[in-house]
């Protein structure tokens, strides 16, 4: 709150979200008891039942959301447009609409329901249970949830909803402040699992209050390349479990579906092995995922060699070339260097520093790595290998992708018995061991 006109918020420093609101006279002080709704209970005997978790028929979703959905739950999806918030959401409410005894219904404020009964037919999805509505308005919502009396509601999207009884115009502060009250009041009365759809601004918040991700009891964000078809949702906040799962979906024309495994979707597959290439296991919130890293040398009459990263941190890659550089004895003043990972995978984690670095050097020495090999670890500015978390999941997901040989920083602590592991403590060691190094110095 701010005592005068200020055309910018201080909190969440977005423009125009401001809105006047006249001051209210602090009510007295209250010690009266009023009615209570339910009486408080003894705590075992509260009936858990209402609040067990359904299958959503949508697996990777079930995973992020720990389960599946909670009656009465109230989700917030947030992503940038395009992304295919509406498409996943229809999957979920076909899937909800045919496999629980309760209805499914979904209202669009952005379609209208013959362009979502198009999207459907596209996708084969059009099951009896699964309604549709195209409404702007709050209360026209309230009345179709109250005919049809759905299990599963979906609101495309929070922004485009208005009630009539507040100002302000829909998306704005106020307005999506008190539509997502009223929603959320209304799941919790029918115990009917809700799903908001946000729309994110240009620096991937929420738009809107910040307000919104607290009121809620789940915030998803749906992200993914426009250039690849793979789509990950995470859970940033989740009352109901865990919330660092990832659930993984491919995008395609005729619709969205779930990759249980997808792990071989960024590594390239070759027979023979190629120079500039290593594959390192990064961790996306608990699971496990395979990455292949390339890089291309080649020798330049630039005074400013290039030096281009994609689905990389550049200035890690910066970093790395570097210490190659000072500590890896690898002169690559004289070449440009690109840096890439395969299948629009971002990997910006430290523990893909060592291969980034080996991907460097092999393509700098023309000279491929040995066949069924994963590189794991940070590598530190002093040219050392330093340890990076959750190394039995990664060694785990590389064996069964069957990978037969890891290098790992040192210490180690349980010997792995399906792969082969080497510690490895600095650069120049590992390097001089694979015979990455370049004799003849150009
Ligand atoms: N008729 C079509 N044929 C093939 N692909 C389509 C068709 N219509 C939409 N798509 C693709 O499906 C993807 C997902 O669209 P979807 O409407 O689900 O996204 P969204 O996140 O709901 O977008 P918005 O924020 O605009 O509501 C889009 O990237 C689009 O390219
Ligand atoms: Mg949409």
């Amino acid at each position: 709150m701010v005592p005068r006109w200020v055309g910018r918020c201080p909190e969440c420093q977005t423009w125009g979200s401001i809105g006047e609101q006249a001051a209210r006279k602090p009510a007295a002080l209250r010690l009266a008891s009023g009615p209570v709704t339910a009486p408080a209970r003894p705590i075992g005997d509260v009936d858990v039942e209402a609040a067990r978790a359904h299958s959503t028929g949508v697996g990777e979703l079930d995973r992020v959301l720990g389960g599946g959905l909670v009656p009465g739950a109230v989700l917030l999806l947030a992503g940038e447009p395009g992304v295919g918030k509406s498409t996943l959401l229809l999957e979920v409410a076909n899937r909800y609409a045919a496999g629980q005894p309760r209805r499914a219904l979904i209202v669009s404020g952005e379609e209208s329901a013959a362009q979502v009964r198009l999207r459907a037919e596209r996708m084969g999805t059009l099951d009896r249970g699964l309604y549709l509505a195209a409404e702007t308005d709050l209360s026209a919502l309230i009345g179709h949830v109250e005919q049809i009396d759905p299990g599963l509601l979906i609101v495309d999207s929070v922004q485009t909803m208005a009630a009539a009884d507040v100002e302000g115009s829909p998306g704005g502060v106020s307005q999506v402040r008190s539509v997502a009250a009223s929603l959320i009041a209304l799941a919790k009365s029918r115990g009917m699992a809700t799903v908001l759809v946000g729309h994110v601004t240009k620096d991937g918040a929420v738009a809107g209050p910040r307000l919104l991700e607290h009121l809620v009891d789940v915030v998803l964000y749906f992200d993914g390349d426009r250039h690849s078809t793979l789509r990950l949702v995470r859970a940033t906040k989740n009352r109901f479990g865990a919330a660092d799962e990832v659930g993984c979906f491919e995008l395609h024309d005729d619709g969205i579906r779930g990759l249980a495994d997808p792990s071989g979707l960024f590594l390239s597959d070759r027979s023979r092995p190629v120079a500039g290439t290593c594959v390192a296991v990064t961790v996306e919130g608990r699971r496990p995922l395979l990455a292949e890293v390339q890089a291309l040398v080649a020798r330049t009459n630039l005074a400013m060699p290039r030096r281009a990263v994609s689905g990389l941190d550049s200035a890690r890659v910066a970093m790395i070339l570097a210490v190659l550089e000072r500590r890896g004895g690898l002169r690559l003043s004289t070449d440009d260097v690109f840096t890439a990972t395969v299948g629009g995978m971002r990997v910006v984690e430290p523990a893909a520093d060592l291969a980034v670095t080996l991907a460097v050097a092999s393509a700098a020495c023309d000279r491929p790595l040995p066949p069924g090999l994963v590189a794991l670890g940070e590598v530190g500015l002093a040219g050392e290998v330093r340890p990076v978390g959750g190394m039995a999941r990664r060694l785990g997901e590389a064996s069964r992708l069957g990978f037969t040989h890891a290098l790992v920083p040192p210490g180690i602590s349980q010997p792995q018995r399906e792969i082969r592991t080497r510690e490895v403590t600095n650069l120049a060691q590992v390097l001089t061991d694979l015979g990455l190094t370049r004799t003849a110095a150009p």
